[in-house]
């Protein structure tokens, strides 16, 4: 295992500062962070709930786990997960696991979480914890044999750019994982509208419309899975 991780796989030009907390970021200094700075301990909260994940979005938290143990599961070499938050649900699989990850975030307040939940196993040995926007990641291109976006499509307005920025740092081969939610009951889609109107997601789509986006941009091999209102896609770069 290089000591130099992730360093190794930084492109020409981009550098990693330390922030602190365990925490390196490849934005500017002048760029301090994201909108989740301020909400990352109530998202967890919500987030990790049994009754709300039943309630309103018809799935479990299981079944988050169970996806992120696929993408970790699915090769050895270096694993990107982009936006990872505070890994919620990957940092026991994270820590356990013996391939080399690197989690970004544009949120410093949502790694902060992260590095406290997955401990002290950072730099060399453990998963690197990264402030970077997805649009602009710092690495080179098809750098990692497992590239994975938990639960962040349906906060974005571009989603062909954005499996696009996935899939540009996937090695030839290498496993593609994303997830997203859907408006795919009554409730789900109430809760979305909602949350739309307060900012924090895009209107609702469907799994079908989501499912279009990926195989245009993926190709059309790419697997589906759904668990109520979650959408689970897995593609080979
Ligand atoms: C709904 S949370 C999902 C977090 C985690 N993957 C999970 O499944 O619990 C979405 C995450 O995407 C991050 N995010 C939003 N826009 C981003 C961007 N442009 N670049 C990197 N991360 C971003 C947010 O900071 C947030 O942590």
């Amino acid at each position: 295992m290089s000591d130099n991780w992730p360093a190794e796989l930084l492109a020409d030009g981009r550098s990693l500062r330390d922030v602190g907390g365990g925490v390196r970021s490849a934005l500017p200094s002048s760029d301090a962070g994201a909108p989740y700075d301020r909400t990352a301990a109530a998202y967890d909260r919500l987030v990790r709930s049994r009754l709300y994940n039943r309630a309103v979005w018809s799935t479990s938290p299981e079944a988050y786990v169970a996806f992120a143990a696929d993408a970790i599961g699915s090769s050895d070499g270096p694993l990107l997960d982009v936006g990872c938050g505070t890994a919620l649900f990957t940092a026991a699989l994270y820590r356990a696991s013996r391939r080399r990850i690197a989690l970004v975030d544009r949120s410093q307040g949502m790694l902060a979480r992260a590095a406290q939940r997955i401990g002290g196993r950072f730099g060399a040995a453990g998963p690197a914890l990264l402030q970077a926007d997805l649009f602009g990641l710092p690495f080179r291109p098809g750098s990692f044999d497992t590239v994975t976006c938990h639960g962040v499509l349906h906060l974005m307005d571009d989603v062909p750019a954005v499996l696009r920025a996935l899939r540009e740092q996937a090695a030839p081969g290498a496993g593609l994982f994303a997830s997203s939610l859907v408006g795919e009951s009554s409730r789900g889609r109430a809760w979305l509208r909602m949350l739309h109107k307060a900012g924090e997601v895009v209107a609702p789509r469907s799994a079908a419309e989501v499912v279009a986006l990926a195989r245009a941009e993926w190709g059309e091999r790419v697997e589906v899975r759904r668990d109520g209102c979650m959408l689970f896609l897995t593609a080979r770069a």
